[in-house]
């Protein structure tokens, strides 16, 4: 592994720890190893460490309680839970949660083992480079966690009822107004909904989630008329990313690996196209003179690329892809989130599991851009995209529905931006 870092294996399996040593040792790599949790703590205390893997079984108290405690003295620490039976749904819960930053089946073979933590070894480091760390540490009081948002996935996860999932938007009044004013737009075509399990019902969870991600990411800054304007731009795009997405994970996944992925899914991440470009809403609201240097680069050069023009402008490091990525760490957002919003400009560097996933989101929000600057689709270069199995026909009927839908939404984003 290329990469540097400190891991910590707590299980309480005798071989485990010393086989992950065996496998995971490296130049540049420590592997610190614990078979109870009062000596892994110990560890943690005495140690910078970067990943803790820690067994769902165990004796005192088991990985989920303990990575629980990890994260609340330990924020920064990327947190591994390793199970050789927990299923999918409740591996997913963990996940969404923030608990666990990631969850791993146990006797991985070692090569996919090595990958996967010189992988988030190497997340880390990107997302720990100075130029960002000094963007980010001239920033007085780092926007808060979206609690709500949290709140909100945990208990669709655990199966609460749409009262129960009332209950809890209400209060926040206003994320319930804004709410009852969504599915009462004309959006919506909805004009006599006064109650919020009811709108919840109406807009179904994935849309709710956006609706209060959206609210609460925009809720707390001050912005100008200008900066609304901007705003939603932005959002306008990233739900209409969020939207296609699913179609184009399918379409990508369905010509190039037929079969080979079954059963992995974007389902489980809907907010997705919210979250990939959150890095220019963080630009927007705290760099508001670098935003402005952007938007100034990009019409000079006539590219409509944002990231283009970062780049241009030698902000390589600390783009809105590491930005946004930074902050969703931060706030304990899923691994897969994180992942996307980091690698969407460059998906071939992202050599995770979620590659799929980032790639169909480059591709997703390359489409909607180029509709959205009113570009014709016969422009779009469909063999870089992976799409050389859509015709220009199809194509072209694809773009003219989106075109009608950006249309459509502005309605919807005003109600809510
Ligand atoms: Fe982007
Ligand atoms: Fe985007």
């Amino acid at each position: 592994m290329a990469v540097e870092g400190t891991l910590l294996v707590i299980d309480n399996d005798r071989n485990t720890p010393a086989e992950m040593q065996r496998i995971l040792r490296g130049p540049g790599v420590t592997v610190l190893t614990a078979q109870e949790t009062e000596q892994g703590l110990k560890c943690l205390e005495e140690n910078p460490v970067d990943i803790v893997i820690a067994d769902f079984r165990m004796h005192q108290t088991d990985g989920f309680h303990l990575l629980k405690q990890i994260r609340a003295d330990y924020p920064s620490v990327h947190r591994i839970l390793m199970s050789g039976f927990l299923d999918q749904g409740n591996a997913m819960r963990f996940i969404s949660s923030g608990l666990v930053t990631t969850f791993m089946a146990k006797n991985l073979e070692a090569a996919f083992l090595r990958e996967k933590i010189g992988h988030i070894l190497s997340v880390r480091s990107i997302l720990q480079k100075e130029k960002l760390l000094d963007l980010i540490s001239s920033i007085e009081g780092l926007p808060a966690l979206p609690s709500l948002y949290r709140e909100l996935v945990q208990s669709i996860e655990d199966g609460k009822s749409m009262e129960e999932i009332a209950e809890i938007l209400k209060r926040d009044t206003a994320i319930a107004a804004k709410v009852l004013h969504v599915v009462n737009s004309a959006f919506f075509g909805r004009e006599d909904i006064s109650s919020i399990t009811e709108a919840a019902i109406y807009l179904g969870v994935d849309v709710l989630k956006d609706i209060v991600l959206t609210a609460e990411i925009i809720g707390k800054g001050r912005w100008s008329d200008e900066q609304i304007g901007r705003l939603r731009t932005i959002f306008l795009h990233s739900f209409m990313v969020g939207r296609y997405l699913p179609f184009f994970h399918k379409l990508l996944r369905g010509k190039s690996r037929k079969g080979q992925l079954e059963g992995q899914s974007v389902a489980p991440f809907p907010s997705i196209g919210i979250v990939h470009d959150i890095g220019k809403i963080i630009i927007l609201e705290l760099y508001r003179e670098r935003y402005q240097a952007i938007v100034e680069q990009q019409a000079r050069t006539g590219n409509g690329s944002f990231y283009v023009a970062e780049l241009a402008l030698g902000f390589e490091q600390s783009s809105h892809a590491e930005i946004g990525a930074y902050f969703l760490d931060w706030w304990n957002l899923p691994q897969a989130m994180i992942e996307t919003a980091l690698f969407h400009h460059r998906a071939d560097t992202a050599a995770s599991e979620y590659r799929d996933l980032i790639k169909a989101t480059y591709v997703t929000d390359t489409v909607i851009n180029h509709i959205q600057d009113n570009l014709e689709t016969g422009e779009l270069d469909l063999n870089a995209l992976s799409l050389k199995d859509l015709s220009g026909e199809e194509l072209g009927k694809l773009g003219a529905k989106i075109a009608r839908e950006l249309e459509t939404h502005n309605d919807f984003i005003e109600t809510l931006v």
